[in-house]
């Protein structure tokens, strides 16, 4: 048997910012329980929902020194889903009513985290062979694990994993600042090691020691060794090649089922999506107040409003894509540019463009169930999980070819009848326009194409199997 313990900055359905959660709470349950024993490790933030907080179990705690600090850390447990969650209680840290704030906060946070997981090792008696670490917030666990924790025989021999979600946080703060707070020596603080440009780097410091490094997509893992992806850290991953695997994120499909989804008002699978997706289509017009018009081209937008998903390239043109035969959804919230601009067209154009700035996870169910088409321009995308979720409720994914988008749609080949999206290459606001338009006259004008596409789409495999798989061999051989 097998011991790997997850350890990240958060996880579902405890709480969430991105896809990273997603991930970490649903990949530890299908490993196979016969040979691994996964178990995962968050903070217990004072903003995860009362409802989880009050099942967990107190365990035990103890004072951790953390450079000149002596920090008081809490161990709690629950069992979900068949998978036991410690959580790592300190209020000074983890309270405010959102896991992150200012990064300055972050730094000094996770490297309390960092070290609190390890420590907490010993007394919950549980020695993993392998730790995997997911993103910056916990890119000291290898490093720390290379250090003091060395001197104690129950670490020697742990792995480490170091899976990247998104090259582009990597948690960096000043080096004198962070030896402080993390109570690292100035050895490491050199740039074959933490230091990368003048900084010291949370993530740069779990590539260098961890003994291998995943990311969440083939394309990504191929992306990341070039300057435009990699962030001033292709250098390093090229060093690092050797140990470096793209596996691509799966979809927890239990969760996401357009046949039992209860957040959704019709149901609804590979058979049957011709008579009733279109029902979620009017129930969702009815609810947002858009046109009532089943047969209106409706696209969907679910997203963190940033740069990387790639909507200064709808900024550009949304005039053009509201145009009076489609109707717009958008669900999210981010950078204020663009939650003003969808405000501002769901004012313009009350019947055609629906605007949600905040966070609904019914909600993106019921967009997922009612849209024809989903848009996804993104600048760079490690995996993405929207498309995923498309594909699985027969909405047609417009996707830019980049990383996992690029791994998971395929575009729609009208003479091979071949595809199950649609997709375009350069970052440019009138290619996507052009895309959003052939998408539509399809959609307008060969319908039975158009519900071919979502055949395949909804025959595609984006359950965790396959990838849990490729984590299985990556443990098996580490
Ligand atoms: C990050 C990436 C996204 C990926 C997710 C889970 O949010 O931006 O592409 O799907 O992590 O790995």
């Amino acid at each position: 048997m097998k011991k790997v313990l997850f350890v990240a900055s958060e996880s579902v359905p405890f709480i969430k910012t991105g896809g990273l959660a997603d991930v970490v709470g649903s990949l530890p349950k299908y490993f196979d329980k016969k040979e691994f024993d996964v178990r995962v490790m968050i903070p217990k933030y004072t903003s995860i929902p009362e409802e989880y907080k009050e099942k967990m179990e107190y365990v035990t705690n103890f004072y951790l020194e953390l450079a000149w600090r002596k920090q008081y850390v809490g161990i709690f447990k629950m069992e979900y889903q068949g998978i036991t969650y410690y959580f790592l209680d300190n209020e000074y840290y983890f309270s405010g009513d959102k896991p992150y704030g200012e990064i300055f906060q972050d730094i000094e946070k996770f490297a309390f985290f960092d070290k609190a997981a390890l420590s907490s090792l010993p007394i919950i008696d549980f020695r993993p062979d392998i730790i995997h670490c997911h993103d910056w917030q916990t890119g000291l666990v290898p490093v720390y694990l290379k250090d003091s924790f060395q001197q104690n025989e129950f670490f020697r021999g742990i792995k480490t994993i170091m899976t990247i979600h998104n090259l582009k946080f990597q948690g960096i703060w000043d080096k004198k600042t962070v030896m402080d707070t993390a109570g690292l020596d100035a050895y490491y603080f050199t740039p074959d090691k933490l230091e990368a440009y003048g900084d010291a780097n949370y993530l740069k410091g779990g590539l260098v020691y961890a003994d291998q490094i995943t990311t969440v997509s083939e394309t990504y893992a191929e992306e990341i060794k070039t300057p435009f992806y990699g962030e001033k850290l292709d250098g390093l991953i090229n060093a690092r090649s050797g140990c470096l695997t793209g596996i691509v994120n799966g979809l927890d499909y239990d969760e996401y089922n357009p046949s039992t989804d209860p957040l959704i008002e019709f149901n609804y699978d590979a058979r049957t999506f011709r008579k009733e997706k279109v029902k979620n289509k009017k129930a969702l017009q009815k609810e947002l107040g858009l046109a009532q018009d089943e047969k209106k081209f409706m696209i969907g937008v679910v997203s963190r409003l940033t740069d990387q998903k790639g909507f200064d390239l709808i900024d550009y043109v949304i005039e053009e894509i509201c145009s009076e035969d489609t109707q717009l959804v958008v669900l999210g919230t981010g950078e204020e540019k663009y939650e003003h601009l969808f405000r501002h067209f769901a004012w313009k154009y009350p019947e055609r463009v629906s605007a949600s700035i905040y966070y609904s996870n019914e909600r993106s169910h019921k967009i997922y169930a009612a849209c024809d088409a989903f848009l996804m321009p993104s600048l760079f995308e490690p995996c993405g999980l929207s498309q995923l979720m498309s594909l699985r409720y027969g909405t047609v994914p417009i996707v830019r070819e980049t990383g996992g988008l690029k791994d998971t749609v395929e575009p729609y080949n009208e003479y091979e009848n071949k595809g199950t999206g649609f997709s375009f290459a350069n970052y440019n606001a009138h290619e996507m326009l052009n895309t959003i338009r052939y998408a539509k006259y399809v959609y307008y004008e060969k319908k039975r194409d158009w519900n071919k596409i979502i055949d395949r789409g909804m025959a595609m495999d984006f359950s965790w199997n396959n990838s849990a798989r490729k984590y299985v061999e990556l443990y098996n051989r580490i």
